[in-house]
């Protein structure tokens, strides 16, 4: 069905605006006569000929937010290659990867996200260089994280399967090295490289991040290239000033050489490495701590105060800091059941913020402390499984949430999680299972609670989320999904 009138200029806002709001992606005015253009291409696809039933149908409640997710695959753009802006992988190559090798030599473990990775080039092109770099490759623990809001995209990427094109810019030894051409000439990226990064939706509009669910927390690099491109630089600061809190203290954004002015200063320092920008997140300044004999005084006087300002300290996102008072206090006591057993909120915060630093054996060993004394409490057990999600030990990260649920079935944030944690051992059936009963948990929630155990997640949300989840997994398994 084809439109032949123009559609009113009122609904073409309307529009707009919902494009904003929903996948951040912003037409400004001028190119209103555009977007009028793949307004009707979008509704003639929907069979739509009345642009009012049209908008209508894309506001309705609950709805709305799937709906503008299938319209980002008409609205953006799937360009991109691999190795675009050799710059910028020259710049990885020479400086930006041996400092962070060098910082993590000890804990050897690397941590990057490609926000907004299209059809997969990208991070498999930052998989490529860092293999290339990294003698004792299989000593490492790599994670590379790439997201997409169009699941097209994210099928294509997970295949690993290329023509020439893509290729256009990769230095015949990457290609030598990390592909096998086949019959009909396309490409496929050898396994050893693929199976270092991980595929998921995540809408930079809407996911939650940071959170150590879906890995983007505690990154030392976020690659966010030709994203922004399309976003308004109010909803570019929304997204850059959530992507500081993901980033480890001198963590690292990068964005495309156009986007360069829309990232502000205030959140981040921009440096030069031969012409190609990164942004480094400086560490939030620490506040004067007193001599730590006087901590350790304060803090054995007045537990209470200690808790609610190393509380304050963590909303500020100084895990530092709050850290070393609250050890401060624990550590001369630490092996006194009776003692961890009074102050088990302290213990469990202090614990938290040694993951939220990614010193997770020591998180480990505290949480332990707890469950020692505190056998019939969910929440220990809860923590336990993301620390051991973290160190990328799900089976066990699978029977210690088991006995989360086992004393708290409607435990929302840890059916959850065991879905996740099945669904990456491949148990997909099962993880389904699991995700159909979080989102049966959240379903009479009021939209705007937070949920214990997902602090940064809105019941809107993760009912959003759980909702994709379950119609990607009820297309997967449709007839002939796999033919
Ligand atoms: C031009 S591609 C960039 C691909 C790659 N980063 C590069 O530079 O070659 C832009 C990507 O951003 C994705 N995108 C657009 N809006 C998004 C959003 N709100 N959340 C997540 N991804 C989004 C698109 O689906 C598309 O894959």
């Amino acid at each position: 069905m084809i439109l032949h009138q123009p559609v009113p200029k009122d609904l073409v806002e309307v529009f707009a605006h919902l494009l904003v709001e929903h996948i951040g992606i912003f037409y400004q005015k001028e190119r209103w006569n555009e977007l009028e253009k793949k307004m009707v291409k979008i509704m003639g696809h929907y069979h739509f000929n009345d642009p009012t039933a049209f908008i209508k149908w894309l506001n309705e409640k609950s709805l709305t937010h799937e709906r503008m997710i299938q319209l980002a695959k008409f609205l953006t753009v799937g360009e991109t290659y691999f190795f675009r802006e050799p710059k910028i992988f020259n710049a990885l190559q020479s400086n930006i990867f041996p400092l962070l090798l060098k910082k993590h030599a000890k804990d050897k473990q690397l941590r990057i996200w490609s926000a907004g990775c299209c059809t997969g080039e990208e991070p498999y092109s930052l998989a490529m260089t860092l293999h290339q770099m990294i003698p004792d490759w299989d000593a490492w623990k790599i994670e590379i994280l790439a997201t997409d809001i169009n699941n097209e995209y994210l099928n294509i990427a997970k295949e690993g399967v290329y023509r020439s094109w893509s290729l256009r810019s990769t230095p015949q030894n990457m290609i030598d090295l990390y592909f096998s051409k086949n019959k009909n000439s396309t490409f496929s990226i050898n396994p050893q490289i693929k199976k270092y990064v991980t595929f998921e939706y995540l809408n930079l509009m809407d996911g939650w991040f940071p959170s150590p669910l879906n890995h983007t927390s505690n990154l030392d690099l976020i690659f966010c290239h030709n994203v922004f491109i399309y976003f308004s630089l109010e909803k570019i600061e929304t997204v850059t000033s959530k992507f500081i809190n993901c980033l480890n203290d001198w963590g690292l954004l990068s964005v495309s050489s156009v986007e360069l002015s829309t990232i502000k200063e205030k959140f981040f320092t921009s440096h030069n490495f031969s012409g190609a920008y990164f942004f480094k997140k400086m560490p939030v300044k620490k506040e004067i701590i007193p001599k730590k004999e006087n901590v350790v005084k304060q803090a054995m006087a007045l537990p209470e105060d200690l808790y609610e300002g190393c509380l304050n300290l963590k909303k500020n996102k100084n895990y530092g800091e709050a850290s070393e008072k609250l050890k401060s206090f624990l550590i001369l006591k630490k092996n006194d059941p009776a003692f961890i057993k009074k102050y088990i909120k302290e213990v469990l915060l202090y614990t938290d913020l040694c993951a939220n630093q990614g010193q997770l054996n020591e998180a480990l060993s505290w949480v332990d402390r707890v469950l020692e004394v505190e056998k019939n409490n969910p929440i220990p057990f809860y923590v336990k499984s993301v620390i051991l999600h973290f160190l990328g030990d799900n089976s066990a990260g699978i029977r210690t949430l088991k006995n989360a649920i086992a004393l708290k079935p409607n435990f929302i944030a840890a059916v959850f999680l065991l879905g996740i944690l099945e669904k990456e051992e491949l148990n997909e059936d099962l993880a389904n299972e699991y995700f159909k009963k979080a989102l049966d948990l959240v379903q009479d929630l009021p939209d705007d609670l937070f949920l214990m155990g997902m602090e940064s997640v809105t019941v809107a949300q993760l009912k959003t989320h759980l909702e994709h989840l379950e119609r990607h997994f009820d297309r997967a398994k449709a007839p002939g999904a796999n033919d």
